[in-house]
């Protein structure tokens, strides 16, 4: 541990995190191919979590918040319809053609933990909302881009936030919720915001894992919570789009963990040193 209770992880460690991250990102490859208009957002929580029990891994998920006062998370996935920003819950909702659902998922592999999102289209889906989620995805990427050794939490933060006022779109960039560090525990110390001053904040030294993920919308800024306590909407009703990745700094450049390729065609699209561990 350093800073404010960082966990700081070994390489071997980071290497067990990689197998909960390849479990989440198979799993959002089958996501990616469910998601069409009629299925409802509880079957895509069932399916995911048959393909859990196949990769043998668990869910950081289901029934967190318990011991926080919170009613148990009854999923394994969040599924966010539209104008629903995080945390909404699978149920008998059928997705339509038009609709964009951003699905969060997490796995724990041998006590690790792994961490992402994506923002899916259903069938044909108007060109500002599609825009949405390609911005709000890219600003993730420009995100990692400013994640180096000896730099700080607050260069990620300002890079998506810089990365999203440039598009000129007048984006609701959600300040009420961040990411985070994830190891041992989805929700780890340090908060990484979506927004910031750069060569502020913790610094990003080797061993540190996080969970980056921009959520914005077309409108506010601002969030309610509905009465189950769960479900985050735009106060505007305006629609959301949420990209979260798990990704650590190595000396010889990014691992983004939760991708099936560990990022390695994005990042050197963008020029960004591509820098995995060893087995
Ligand atoms: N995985 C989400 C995040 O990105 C949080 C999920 S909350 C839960 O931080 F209750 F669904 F687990
Ligand atoms: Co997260």
């Amino acid at each position: 541990m350093f800073g404010r209770g960082i966990e700081l992880k070994k390489p071997e460690q980071i290497i067990k995190m990689r197998r909960a991250g390849l479990v989440v990102a198979r799993i959002h490859e089958e996501f990616a191919k469910a998601v069409t208009p009629g299925v409802t957002t509880g079957e895509l929580d069932a399916l995911a979590r048959e393909l859990l029990a196949q990769e043998g891994a668990t869910s950081n998920f289901l029934n967190y918040g318990a011991d926080m006062g919170y009613p148990p998370y009854p999923g394994v996935a969040c599924i966010s319809v539209n104008e629903v920003v995080v945390h909404g819950i699978p149920d008998e909702r059928r997705l339509e053609d038009g609709d964009i659902v951003s699905i969060d998922f997490g796995a724990i592999v041998d006590g690790w933990h792994g961490d992402a999102a994506r923002t899916f289209m259903v069938g044909d889906v108007a060109q500002q909302a599609r825009d949405l989620s390609e911005h709000t995805r890219e600003s993730m990427w420009d995100g990692f881009a400013a994640a180096r050794l000896g730099g700080r939490i607050g260069d990620i933060s300002h890079a998506i936030e810089k990365s999203l006022l440039a598009r000129g779109r007048d984006y609701g960039i959600i300040r009420e919720y961040t990411g985070h560090g994830i190891g041992t525990a989805m929700h780890q110390p340090p908060d990484v915001p979506n927004y910031g001053k750069p060569g502020r904040g913790p610094k990003v030294v080797e061993g540190l894992v996080l969970a980056i993920e921009p959520m914005v919308t077309l409108g506010t800024e601002d969030t309610a919570t509905l009465d189950d306590e769960w479900t985050v909407v735009t106060t505007d009703g305006s629609w959301a789009a949420h990209w979260e990745n798990t990704v650590t700094v190595t000396k010889q450049g990014l691992w983004v963990l939760t991708e099936l390729d560990g990022g390695e065609a994005e990042l050197k699209a963008r020029g960004i040193p591509f820098g995995p561990l060893a087995d």
